[in-house]
């Protein structure tokens, strides 16, 4: 005896599939915003992995993103506090939202 129909389990499988990759879609929009932002705003200092320039004395974004340490929150306290070193920008929540994004992504989180 089946309990549901087939058409019902195909139908459902498909709903899954498409809310996976259409969020999967929205990470990866998010991911790019982020990269936009930096490369705009922090690409001054900073470096989003492959080459370490000696002309750019601060962190790596792939670094940091890798960093056990470093997740949407802390990236979020960070980007919304002062810093001695680093000039305290002024950012709206969906650019750290974005920028978040783009260094977790450079970590491989
Ligand atoms: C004028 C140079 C400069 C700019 C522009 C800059 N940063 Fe930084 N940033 C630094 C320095 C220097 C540090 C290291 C600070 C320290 O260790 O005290 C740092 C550290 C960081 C860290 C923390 C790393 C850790 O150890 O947790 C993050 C995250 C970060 N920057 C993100 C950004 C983002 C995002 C932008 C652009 C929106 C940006 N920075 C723009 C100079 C800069």
């Amino acid at each position: 005896m089946r309990l549901f129909p087939q058409h019902i389990f195909a139908s459902l499988a498909l709903l899954i599939l498409q809310t996976g990759s259409a969020s999967a879609a929205q990470d990866a929009m998010l991911v790019q915003q982020g990269k936009l932002l930096a490369q705009s705003m922090c690409a001054e200092c900073h470096t989003f992995g492959g080459t370490i320039r000696s002309d750019r004395p601060s962190p790596d974004f792939a670094a940091i993103g890798a960093m056990p340490s470093t997740t949407a929150l802390s990236l979020r306290v960070f980007l919304q506090s002062s810093h001695a070193n680093m000039p305290n920008l002024i950012l709206e929540g969906p650019q750290i939202e974005a920028l978040s994004a783009f260094i977790l992504d450079l970590g491989g989180k």
